[in-house]
């Protein structure tokens, strides 16, 4: 069996793609040969990605479109005529950045909102516009990235982890009902990642959010890109094809899976 991940032939649909983790994992199914449909609420953060994933040589197209409007995302997939591969990267506050962090009682509906609609609703709308077109072909895969907030908890982030578990949840459903159709659902549950956006907390060694963080990393680092796309590409690849249902911590080490 070879041991090298290809994608040749094969379309991945990744949301939130326009920078941080997605831009990562973008660029790391571009190497592996897929053809890159860059999805993100900004056009202009999707068309970035696509050019420079274009100037590498690789297929790419940018798609930005809400992942949180389900009519949106049923015409970009339509449009698409469907995909092999989706990853739901597009998370955290979603575009109303990171407000209502606080304990939960100190918290109203209207700040669980953003959470819930970009890391569950956009991943069920997701998941629900491409399955068809993947059991048509009678092959696919969907990963989903969580977060070890939601596997685990964390404290101020109540609405966060509810959403992320509930797309975990999503994960474990949706591997049952299309196993025998070919495809594997799984989903990637990251610990602290260190992206372009988040450098600055990173690049100073004597910052102490920085430090505080990574005294809990068995791996003295934070994840980067590249780590979530090496595991994005591994499970939708050939070789992966009997692992579904399943939460995949990457994550240095701060919890392990039972
Ligand atoms: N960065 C971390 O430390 C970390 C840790 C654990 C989990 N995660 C998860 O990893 C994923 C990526 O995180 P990141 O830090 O790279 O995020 P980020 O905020 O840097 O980038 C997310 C991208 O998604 C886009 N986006 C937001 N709402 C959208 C919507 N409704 N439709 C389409 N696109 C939308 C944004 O425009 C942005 O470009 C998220 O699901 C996040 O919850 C991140």
């Amino acid at each position: 069996m070879a041991m090298e991940f290809d994608l040749k032939g094969r379309r991945v649909l990744i949301t939130g793609a326009g920078q941080g983790v997605g831009r990562g994992i973008a660029h790391g199914f571009a190497a592996a040969g897929a053809q890159v449909v860059v999805n993100d609420l900004f056009t202009d953060r999707a068309q970035e990605v696509a050019d420079e994933l274009a100037a590498t040589g690789a297929a790419a197209l940018a798609c930005p479109f809400d992942v949180t409007d389900y009519a949106a995302v049923a015409a970009a997939v339509d449009e698409l005529g469907g995909v092999d591969i989706l990853v739901n990267n597009a998370g955290n506050a979603g575009a109303d950045g990171w407000t209502g962090l606080a304990k939960f009682v100190d918290t109203t509906p209207d700040q669980w909102e953003p959470f819930l609609r970009v890391n569950l609703y956009g991943v069920l709308y997701c998941a629900r516009a491409t399955l068809p077109s993947m059991i048509a072909k009678g092959w696919g895969r969907i990963v989903t990235i969580i977060s070890d907030a939601g596997r685990t908890g964390e404290a101020n982030m109540a609405a966060y982890c509810t959403a992320k578990a509930g797309a975990a949840g999503l994960t474990r459903a949706l591997a049952i009902e299309n196993g025998r159709h070919g495809i594997t659902v799984n989903n990637i549950s990251l610990g602290t990642m260190r992206t372009r956006e988040t450098g600055t907390i990173w690049a100073d060694p004597d910052n102490p959010t920085a430090k505080s963080m990574l005294a809990r990393y068995v791996v003295r680092r934070p994840g980067l890109p590249e780590d979530a796309a090496a595991l994005a590409v591994f499970l939708a690849s050939e070789q992966a094809s009997w692992i579904t249902g399943q939460t995949c911590p990457l994550n240095g080490g701060i919890s392990f899976a039972q």
